[in-house]
């Protein structure tokens, strides 16, 4: 049996934990994969696309700064990437790219059934209006949410994206008020060791916290919300592994179980 050969393009690369997370659901599905971690130039994501099928590739994942490229470059999109305009998942049929984004659908399945975090009727700040946050409101807003308010350091890039997706649930603020129900961290400071803080309202006893962020290190939006009380926090470990998976599912018409993948991920031993 030859192996799939499948990869992750992005600059930088070097961190990605997707060969192991998708070695592992290839462990459960019973076939063998050859997934590869490419750098791109920035300038080069386009050729090193076309040599990886040329070299026979079957599939692969985009990953910072290439997602919203990749979407310009696909022959065909599922409604999730065309909303949201950007593509973390390809399948090469022949020669031909089709798009998905599992960005989305990965942050869902962690808070609701990993987390088990209600959504509906929930009032969610969302913090960033980068290509993180470009890539999950479409499957947020899909879970009805009484309303969804999006900040931004620099306001217009809310603004920008409200535009985009034209939903009276979903509105840029400029002044935190709050309290909400939910918060989700999409910003990229806390990478760089920052988070610049909220005001007190935004939180009350039953607010939860999601950083869409993952690191090994606690990061500072958690701390944050440690120092707050917040009822719940988690990082976006689960995101993480339910992305990819959601990517597997696509490709081999396999749902691999996430559970002790994510378990495994934690694990100390894993973590230097
Ligand atoms: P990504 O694709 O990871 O979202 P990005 O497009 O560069 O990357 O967006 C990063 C997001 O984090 C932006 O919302 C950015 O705010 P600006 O639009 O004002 O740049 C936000 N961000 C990065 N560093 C930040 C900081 N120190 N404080 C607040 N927001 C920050």
């Amino acid at each position: 049996m030859s192996a799939h050969k499948l990869a992750v393009f992005g600059n930088p690369v070097s961190h990605s934990r997707s060969p192991e997370i998708h070695q592992a659901f290839a462990r459960q599905a019973g076939i063998r994969v050859d997934y590869e971690r490419i750098y791109a130039p920035l300038d080069g994501f386009e050729s090193e696309v076309t040599k990886f099928m040329e070299a026979g590739g079957t599939g692969f994942n985009v990953t910072l700064p290439f997602k919203e490229q990749a979407y310009r470059m696909m022959g065909a999109c599922s409604d999730g990437a065309r909303a949201s305009g950007a593509v973390n998942t390809v399948t090469i049929r022949s020669g031909r790219l089709i798009g998905d984004n599992t960005d989305g659908p990965g942050l869902i399945r962690d808070i609701i059934r990993n987390l088990k975090w209600p959504l509906k009727d929930q009032r969610i700040l969302v913090l960033g209006a980068g290509g993180a946050v470009r890539g999950i409101l479409w499957a947020l807003l899909q879970e009805e949410p009484a309303g969804v308010d999006l900040f931004n350091r620099t306001p217009q890039r809310a603004q920008d994206l409200v535009d985009h997706y034209r939903d009276s649930r979903l509105q840029s603020v400029k002044a935190l008020r709050g309290p909400y129900d939910l918060i989700i961290n999409g910003t990229s400071a806390g990478l760089r060791g920052e988070f610049p803080g909220l005001p007190d309202g935004v939180v009350e006893e039953g607010t939860r916290c999601y950083d869409m962020v993952y690191s090994r290190e606690r990061t500072p939006f958690i701390d944050w919300c440690r120092e707050k009380a917040c009822q719940e926090h988690a990082d976006g470990l689960g995101m993480l592994v339910e992305q990819a998976a959601e990517s597997f599912s696509i490709w081999f018409e396999f749902h691999p179980d996430t559970a002790p993948v994510i378990q495994d991920l934690k694990a100390p031993s894993k973590s230097s």
